[in-house]
């Protein structure tokens, strides 16, 4: 019998025979009757339907509605029901939401109360950042982040951490449930969830067609938007070996299925600016599930991880059965989502220079947190004895795929590194790209912004002000 299991409010459950796209929320409500995980826009983008999932890593907070059963294999899934005692008792962060009045509707409310009860849980203090995932239409946000806030001090209720304790128990079999092949143990028909690089390399290019799943953030909403037949399937998620970053040398190579959140933890106070511009990359939620190989691999013209890594100059590395090969990252990118990718051939890292000190990431979108870039502009120059000795610069949302502005580049070289070289060097902008008019911005605004992006990243440098969005609670 073919089987996932995990850990529902502290209570093993096992299935078999469940579609592999069937997302955690539509089970919890339709097949448990756990109807507090809220349903509202059904693609990652409201945290209504906000879960903690636990596993060897820590806990954190993702979205039901796009997460697959067979990312659970071997977790612990906490929802709105398992976050107040066994006896009834209030979590702090449930009883600071009464007590500061944090829930009108209360449509929202359960899904605050997990995102607020995992940062509790974790420790974290910055509430506005762990809470843009999570909208509300009718308290507003005062009183909701006085909540959290009030709760910051309580102690972490003990019911708590019996994920994390059960988890690590000898005893406690759950995760000896094997990895299993294509629809062996522990694979749902169709699914194949394998623990290494190499199974996965020899379980795709026997099954070229297939689709990988690493995060879901994209593919998930494949399933639920475009109501699309996956087929067979392989998930990422517990491949270890494509969860490590290693520092090599000058070079740090980043596994394709590091997520977002942990690739901030791990090399953000490196690359400040690549940092900030993640803070504001989906919403915790997202991070905590989206992969960087994901990412790239999905090809998005307005992705906002290949512009800083492209300026930062990134090599791919690809893997097909037993063959290997490395590329730039810019050259993956061939056309509007067409990637030099083989049939049967993944992501397997991308590697960066251990530093990039002038490396500047600007992120523009109508919103600023949870939302898609209408430009990201990534800038990498390199000034010695006062003239250009290198440049570097690449857009998102500019053109059909992420893209290098080389003829700007090519207009900075060798020239001196002043306020008009730069001008003159954002004028041949249009050069390098003719980028459409679409919903979150004309052809002409994203030009405009381009440039003043390159205008912008001159006074950066040179130590002015130039961030005029701050948002604090
Ligand atoms: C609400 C919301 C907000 C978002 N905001 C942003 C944002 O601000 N900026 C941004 O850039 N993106 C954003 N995204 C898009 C998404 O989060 C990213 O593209 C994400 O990094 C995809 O990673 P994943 O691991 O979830 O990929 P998946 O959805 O699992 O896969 C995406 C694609 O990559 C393929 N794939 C995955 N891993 C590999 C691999 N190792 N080798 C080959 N192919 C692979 C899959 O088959 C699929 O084609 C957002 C998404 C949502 C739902
Ligand atoms: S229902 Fe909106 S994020 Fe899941
Ligand atoms: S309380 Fe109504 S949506 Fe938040």
């Amino acid at each position: 019998m073919t089987e996932i299991a995990f850990l529902l409010n502290g209570t093993p459950v096992r299935m078999s025979g469940e579609s592999p796209t069937r997302t955690l929320l539509d089970w919890l409500r339709e097949s448990r009757g756990l109807t507090g995980t809220k349903e509202g826009c059904n693609e990652g983008d409201c945290g209504a339907c906000t879960v903690m999932v636990t596993d060897a890593e820590g806990s954190r907070a993702l979205n039901a509605c796009i997460l697959f059963l067979p990312q659970l294999a071997g977790k612990a899934v906490r929802t709105i029901e398992g976050i107040a005692g066994p006896a009834g008792q209030l979590h702090p962060v449930q009883q600071a939401m009464v007590d500061l009045h944090g829930s009108q509707c209360g449509f929202c409310t359960p899904g605050f109360v997990v995102s607020m009860a995992t940062a509790h849980l974790n420790g974290a203090t910055d509430h506005a950042d762990h809470l843009a995932g999570n909208l509300c239409r009718c308290t507003g946000y005062a009183p909701i982040l006085r909540a959290a806030k009030a709760a910051e001090s309580a102690p972490v209720p003990d019911w708590m951490t019996a994920d994390r304790d059960a988890l690590t128990r000898t005893d406690f079999n759950l995760t000896e449930i094997p990895p299993g092949g294509s629809g062996g143990a522990g694979s749902p028909p169709g699914a194949f969830r394998p623990a290494t690089s190499d199974a996965l390399a020899d379980w795709y290019l026997a099954n070229p067609d297939a689709t990988l799943v690493a995060g879901a953030t994209d593919v998930g909403l494949w399933v639920t938007k475009q109501l699309r037949d996956l087929g067979r399937v392989a998930f990422l998620n517990g491949i270890a070996d494509l969860q490590r970053i290693e520092r090599q040398g000058d070079s740090i190579r980043i596994g394709a299925g590091v997520t977002i959140a942990r690739l901030r933890t791990a090399i953000g106070a490196d690359f400040p600016s690549l940092d900030e511009m993640l803070r504001r990359y989906a919403s915790e939620q997202v991070r905590n599930a989206a992969t960087i190989g994901g990412n790239i691999a999905n090809g998005s013209p307005i992705g906002d991880g290949p512009p800083p890594l492209i300026a930062m100059g990134a090599r791919l590395h690809l893997r097909r059965g037993p063959d290997r090969r490395e590329i730039a990252l810019e050259d993956f990118f061939l056309d509007y989502r067409k990637q030099d990718r083989q049939p049967g051939e993944f992501v397997e890292a991308v590697t960066i220079p251990a530093r990039a000190p002038a490396l500047r990431v600007y992120k523009l979108s109508k919103r600023f947190d949870q939302d898609i870039s209408a430009v990201c502009g990534a800038f990498n120059v390199t000034v010695e004895g006062g003239r250009v000795a290198a440049a570097r610069i690449a857009f998102g949302g500019m053109a059909g795929t992420p893209k290098r502005a080389l003829t700007v580049e090519a207009a900075l070289l060798d020239q001196p590194w002043t306020e008009a070289t730069v001008q003159a060097a954002a004028a041949a902008m249009d050069r390098d790209f003719t980028p459409m008019t679409d919903m979150r911005a004309s052809a002409a605004y994203r030009l405009e912004a381009a440039r003043n992006m390159l205008v912008r990243y001159w006074h950066d440098l040179a130590g002015d002000p130039v961030s005029v969005l701050e948002v604090a609670p």
